[in-house]
């Protein structure tokens, strides 16, 4: 097969089969499905939603999982240049480049959060969160403080390291080892959450269906999540397909992933509704309820500074798998475009990313209120540009590409003829259409 049409790496350096899929939950499973799928699905419906939300994944998540995963298989590059060599048109690279800038976006923050649930986890522990009851105080002193930035700056380290060792060696061998670790904790803690006194309301609450709350918003709201969610439209899926032997299934390894990602949406669910319930607690979303919300329940129940840090540690596997996925798409681009080895690649990418984040480190905390403009501070000005325009706008263009443009698709995503027809018209028209509907609602030009 196409040698010397190897983009980037040594020919050896790839996944393997498990490894691929793997790594592509990792990427998918993050902070996401903790702290905001659980939220919009209480606020839209609850299991109304849910089914919504499986329909998204299913219906538009899996083709554009599937397109992305094929073009970088079929383009060998970064998510710029696999376009460009699959078009031959030199434009594509700058629409490439759109996601490779937005996932480098979200990366910056990402971390910044991936070093509080550290910073949490340690707390928890230690016993030390629990010395006030006040966690809203505890955490917006945290926030305020530089220790933030350490943490931070370990989460970059760390990510730095696993994508610098490589793609076998490096993050096939992180998310081998952190998954297994991810779905025990899944369990220990699901089992804790059911088993408290007055789960069963939180239960209901999430799975009794009110269809009365259904709204197109909410269907827009779904399926921009399911994008988020999947990883999509950053970039991410079509570097990490660059790397996936030609034997291998892509649409088996979409439905893999797109299966992993909505059973942890599905078990984070079952955590956070009849934890909060149980305890009295509104389930809000974010940092509310990640920090200050589910640390009251911690303190209340037995044995709860063990089941907050293995919480905690959750959702810092979570997030650094996903992390790990963002800095590779910066990565791959950086090796490619300036034909540098891995290693330098990483010091560059990780170096700026480090400091791009400082900001959002800070801004959380109220340190740099001089950047805030529009009622919008830097933290919340990186995540609504990047999770909500140019997301939308990486996964409009992605659909465009492989339903329009690229003509290789068929060999590619090897589907059956029927399965391909059914593929190439959700491309071509469901997709883009409903996409530049997540585009308008979560752009804010249109209101929710
Ligand atoms: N999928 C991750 C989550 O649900 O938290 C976040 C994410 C990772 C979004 C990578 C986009 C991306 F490219």
């Amino acid at each position: 097969n196409g040698a010397g049409s190897e983009g980037q790496g040594s020919k050896a350096d790839q996944f393997s089969r498990w490894g691929f899929i793997m790594a592509a939950i990792g990427s998918a499973v993050g902070l996401g499905n903790m702290w905001k799928f659980p939220y919009i699905t209480g606020k839209y419906g609850g299991a109304a939603f849910f089914l919504v939300f499986i329909i998204c994944l299913i219906v538009v998540g899996l083709p554009v999982l599937l397109a992305e995963m094929a073009v970088g298989r079929g383009g060998r590059g970064s998510a710029s240049s696999s376009m460009v060599r699959l078009s031959g048109k030199k434009a594509w690279g700058g629409f490439g480049f759109i996601s490779i800038f937005g996932s480098f976006m979200i990366f910056s923050y990402y971390a910044v959060v991936a070093g509080w649930t550290l910073h949490y986890a340690y707390l928890s522990f230690t016993g030390q969160l629990f010395a006030s009851n006040d966690f809203g105080a505890t955490f917006g002193n945290f926030i305020s403080g530089s220790l933030p930035v350490f943490w931070q700056f370990i989460v970059v380290l760390l990510t730095a390291w696993v994508v610098a060792v490589g793609i076998s060696s490096g993050i096939e061998r992180f998310n081998k080892i952190l998954i297994p670790g991810l779905v025990a904790l899944l369990i220990i803690l699901v089992i804790r959450s059911l088993t408290l006194e007055g789960a069963a309301e939180g239960v209901s609450f999430f799975l009794d269906p009110d269809f009365s709350k259904l709204s197109p918003t909410a269907i827009l709201v779904a399926l921009g999540h399911a994008f988020f969610s999947l990883s999509l439209g950053m970039g991410v899926m079509i570097t990490y397909g660059a790397y996936v032997n030609k034997k291998q299934s892509l649409s088996g390894a979409a439905l893999a992933v797109g299966l992993g990602d909505l059973l942890y949406a599905f078990l984070a669910g079952l955590i956070i509704f009849p934890t909060t319930f149980a305890f009295n607690l509104e389930p809000t979303q974010g940092a509310g309820l990640v920090f200050v919300v589910l640390p009251v329940a911690f303190s209340a129940m037995p044995f709860g500074a063990w089941f907050g840090g293995l919480f905690f540690i959750l959702l810092a596997v979570a997030a650094l798998t996903s992390a790990v996925s963002l800095l590779e798409v910066a990565v791959a681009f950086v090796m490619e475009k300036w034909k540098t080895s891995r290693t330098k690649a990483v010091w560059v990418t990780g170096i700026i990313a480090f400091l791009v984040g400082l900001p959002s480190a800070a801004s959380a905390g109220g340190a740099v209120d001089f950047l805030n403009f529009g009622g919008k501070s830097f933290f919340d000005w990186m995540d609504f540009l990047s999770s909500n325009v140019l997301l939308p706008l990486g996964g409009l263009i992605v659909t465009i590409f492989a339903g329009w443009v690229w003509k290789g698709a068929y060999e590619e995503a090897d589907l059956t003829p029927g399965w391909y027809r059914v593929w190439r018209f959700t491309l071509r028209y469901i997709a883009p259409i409903l996409v530049v509907g997540v585009f308008l609602i979560s752009a804010g030009v249109i209101s929710e």
